[in-house]
Formats: structure tokens, C-alpha cells, sequence
């Protein structure tokens, strides 16, 4: 009898230190949480000067193009709210920085632009938009890639791009 007490006794105190390891836990997590915030880094959101914008003509494509790419590819970036909290935001501001030395509509004869066939590729294959932003964003459906792939390459026909890149 005196051992089962003993036991008993034994096993709350386990569960009682368990409950506090949690909330020892969840308290460092939320101090990590506000500390990465003092990371001055993805706070920018600077939506450059649009230079030239490329001629999207058909408005069901502009739709799309809006939706799914315009947020990394031109400098007419819709900054969401979770763009202001770390660690969403390095990864917002990384992507758009780096989306937009790759392509850019908004500087359409400023600066290198990718060919249509990676254009193409990169609707077709799926990897863009990233799965990160399909997550939240919605993805493109098979008719919505045939939609923006034709666009795109009209845009390309009717309103060349100043120069194109050579890849890298
Ligand atoms: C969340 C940001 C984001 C969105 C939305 C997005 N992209 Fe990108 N895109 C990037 C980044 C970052 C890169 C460079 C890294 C890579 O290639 O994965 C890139 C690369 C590319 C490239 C390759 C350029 C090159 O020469 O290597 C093309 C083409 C492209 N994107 C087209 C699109 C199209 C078309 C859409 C819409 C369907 C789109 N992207 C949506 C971020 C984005």
C-alpha cells in the first residue's frame, strides 16, 4: 500500500515536470519568436519606380498573371501581413527580391528577361508559381497555364522584351 502511494506520488511529480518542460518550452519558443523580429532584414517592401510595364492585352491573362507571378516579377508587389513578421518575412523578401532579378515586368526593357521557352518551362512544369505561394495563393489549374502560357508568349510577340537573358 505505502509503495503504490509512493509510486502514484512518483508518477504526478513526473507529469507535473513534464507540463512544465512544455511550458518551459513554449516560452523559449515564443521569446525566439519575438526576439528574430529585431532581424532588420525583410522589412523592405520597396516597390521600385515601374519602368516600362510589359502589354499584357487579354484581361483574363493580366488575371492570372496578377494572381500567380505578378508579386515576385514586377515592382507591383502586393506585401501581405505575415510580410511583416519574421521568419515569413525572409522568406518574402528573398523570393521577391530574387524573382525580380530574374523577370520583371515592370522593367520590361531595362533589364534582361528570361526567353518564353523558360517562361514555358517554368508555367508547364509547375515550378512556378513556388508551391509555397500556390499553398496560399491557389495553384493554376491545367487551363490556367494553357491561358497564361499563351498570353505570355503574345506579349513577347507584340511587345518584345528589350533584351534576353542568357540563362545562368
Ligand atoms: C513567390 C515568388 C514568386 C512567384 C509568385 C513566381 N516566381 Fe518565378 N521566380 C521566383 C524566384 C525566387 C526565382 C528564381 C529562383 C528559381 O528559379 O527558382 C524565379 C524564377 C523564375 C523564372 C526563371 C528565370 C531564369 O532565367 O532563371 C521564370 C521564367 C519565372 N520565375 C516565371 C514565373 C512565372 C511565369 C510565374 C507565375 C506563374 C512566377 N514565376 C511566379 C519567384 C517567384
Amino acid at each position: 500500500m505505502k509503495n503504490e502511494i509512493r509510486m502514484g506520488m512518483v508518477s504526478a511529480i513526473k507529469e507535473a515536470s513534464w507540463g512544465r518542460r512544455l511550458l518551459w518550452l513554449a516560452l523559449v519558443l515564443v521569446g525566439l519568436l519575438v526576439l528574430i523580429q529585431l532581424v532588420p532584414y525583410g522589412r523592405d517592401h520597396a516597390n521600385p519606380p515601374v519602368q516600362a510595364q510589359a502589354k499584357i492585352a487579354n484581361p483574363e491573362v493580366q488575371k492570372l498573371w496578377d494572381k500567380s507571378c505578378a508579386d515576385c516579377h514586377s515592382n507591383l508587389t502586393t506585401w501581405p501581413w505575415y510580410s511583416n513578421v519574421a521568419p515569413m518575412s525572409w522568406l518574402v523578401q528573398n523570393h521577391v527580391d530574387e524573382g525580380r532579378t530574374k523577370m520583371n515586368l515592370s522593367e520590361w526593357q531595362t533589364m534582361p528577361q528570361p526567353d518564353i521557352g523558360e517562361v514555358r518551362g517554368q508555367i508547364d512544369s509547375g515550378e512556378m508559381p513556388p508551391w509555397n505561394y500556390s499553398l496560399i495563393h491557389g495553384g493554376l489549374s491545367a487551363q490556367d497555364k494553357k491561358v497564361l502560357i499563351a498570353g505570355l508568349t503574345a506579349t513577347y510577340r507584340r511587345d518584345p522584351p528589350g533584351s534576353i537573358s542568357r540563362g545562368d
